[in-house]
């Protein structure tokens, strides 16, 4: 298919999203030679402006080398813009003349990125089904989060959706399923039989998965406020991440095998109780610099007395035979110590011990960011004279090991597979049902019983609590192992 003409047509093209980041993904794919020779690119919104007012509000969050500028120039010629409403049917029928002009030959395709708000998410999806579906060739819709902000507006929403398309032509990203180290969970878990067989009940203790950022809301307070922490990211990232971890080995590589997998292991999770869970919001820390000073509610964007959680820890549990009574952590925050997102898969104590309590456990840590890591923690005996035990590990660190690879954005990979026509690492509707269904009773309790949550400081690890939270679900921790960036 990639010798016809390809145009990708990105809805929202006055967007924050659109110029942080869909059109500078766009250029390097474009720049790597990785989309279809002729592709051509249109921007649509409301707002009156031009490809050159794009190219200058984009400017600061595209990489450009040296030798790139006029492969650049190039790349902005292939751009046009066109401005129209979100709501009538009249300017969708003027986008598709548009698109019409550079279909030449008998085969043409259509990707719609979706980077519009919610509030006109149905009229444009209607009016691309109206007025802008190719007639020679496919039609692919990208779709953004949020898709609806409980169960019920969610199926809403998908049933709309499954009116106006067909599954297969339907990609809700979940950027974390374009992140390296998650795309590579079944490679680890699939291909190595070390550890095939210990992956269950019997060795396992229970799976942390964590999700830190270094900053508040910033200003974005306003959209996040309506759906904190636990929709922004627990319920779709580290929720994903999850069912990658547990699920069991798909028949075969086919996308919808591995989303069969996916669906069928959130099946067996119950939804959340309110004694499974721990919500935090942060407040400012008296002796931080700059913004670590205020709190989420001195965002002025954010109603004084709000509960929303901009922290959260909850636990899962999965009812089948591979992990019934594991607890599977799910630990996600704003504004805390650092930028970190990690598996860790925390193996039992080794019975019979004949080490006086000093073994401690293995544990496999995916790190999925800042700088792509997979280690095994595991006991050795402390080199030289001694017999003492040290702790140690089995280190995998992407930068090290791999120094020429250069490991692409979420983003590039993901809009690079909705040429390519691979569903493998979207979410299918089913997921998503699965997903809300856990979380909706929680997510309503909260908010109906108004439950405050715990403050923190700014700049923290978060929720003093949060680790007792962990203590009581058989995750261990001890302190005395730090991972160390090896060195050469
Ligand atoms: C987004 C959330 O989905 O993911 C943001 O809406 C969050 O609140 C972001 O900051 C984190 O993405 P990444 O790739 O920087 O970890």
């Amino acid at each position: 298919d990639f010798q016809y003409p390809h145009t990708f047509i990105l809805l929202g093209a006055s967007g924050d999203l659109a110029k942080k980041k869909i059109y500078p993904t766009i250029w390097y794919l474009y720049r790597d030679n990785l989309l279809p020779e002729k592709t051509k690119f249109i921007g649509y919104a409301r707002t009156k402006q031009s490809v050159t007012d794009i190219r200058e509000k984009c400017k600061k969050y595209i990489k450009l080398l040296p030798g790139d500028e006029e492969k650049f120039e190039k790349f902005w010629q292939s751009n046009d813009y066109f401005s129209g409403t979100y709501d009538k049917r009249v300017d969708f029928e003027m986008l598709n003349q548009l698109i019409t002009k550079f279909e030449k030959g008998p085969v043409a395709n259509r990707i719609f990125y979706l980077a519009v708000p919610p509030t006109v998410f149905e009229d444009v999806t209607v009016n691309i089904r109206n007025a802008c579906v190719s007639i020679k060739g496919f039609t692919r819709v990208i779709i953004e989060k949020p898709f609806g902000r409980d169960d019920i507006s969610s199926s809403k929403l998908s049933n709309h959706l499954a009116g106006l398309f067909k599954e297969e032509q339907m990609y809700r990203i979940d950027h974390y399923l374009g992140k390296e180290m998650v795309q590579n969970l079944m490679t680890i878990r699939f291909a190595n039989q070390i550890f095939c067989p210990s992956w269950n009940r019997e060795n396992i203790a229970s799976v942390l998965i964590s999700f830190k950022e270094p900053f508040g809301t910033e200003g974005r307070g306003g959209y996040f406020d309506d759906f904190g922490i636990i929709r922004d990211v627990m319920q779709n990232h580290l929720l994903q991440i999850l069912s990658l971890v547990a699920m069991e080995k798909p028949v075969s590589l086919n996308p919808n095998d591995i989303r069969d997998e996916k669906v069928k292991v959130l099946r067996h999770i119950r939804p959340i109780k309110q004694e499974d869970i721990l919500i935090g919001q942060y407040v400012g820390n008296p002796d931080g610099q700059g913004d670590e000073k205020l709190g989420y509610l001195d965002d002025p964007t954010v109603p004084k007395d709000s509960v929303t959680p901009t922290y959260a820890l909850a636990t899962l549990f999965i009812n089948n035979a591979r992990w019934q009574g594991v607890p599977f952590i799910l630990r996600c925050g704003k504004a805390l110590n650092e930028r970190k997102a990690e598996v860790r898969v925390q193996y039992k104590d080794a019975p019979g011990d004949i080490f006086n309590g000093h073994a401690k456990r293995n544990e496999l840590v995916i790190r999925v960011q800042p700088g792509e890591a997979l280690y095994l923690k595991l006991m050795s005996k402390s080199p030289g004279m001694t017999f003492d035990l040290v702790e140690t590990e089995l280190d995998l660190t992407y930068s090290m090991r791999y120094r020429e690879a250069d490991v692409p954005d979420a983003y590039e990979r993901l809009i690079l597979d909705v040429f390519m026509g691979t569903q493998m690492h979207f979410v299918r509707s089913d997921e998503l049902t699965e997903a809300w269904r856990i979380f909706t009773p929680i997510l309503k309790e909260l908010e109906e019983q108004h439950v405050k949550p715990v403050p923190y400081r700014y700049g923290s690890r978060g929720p003093l609590e949060a680790d007792m939270k962990l203590g009581e679900n058989d995750f261990k921790y001890s302190g005395s192992y730090k991972w160390k960036k090896p060195v050469c």
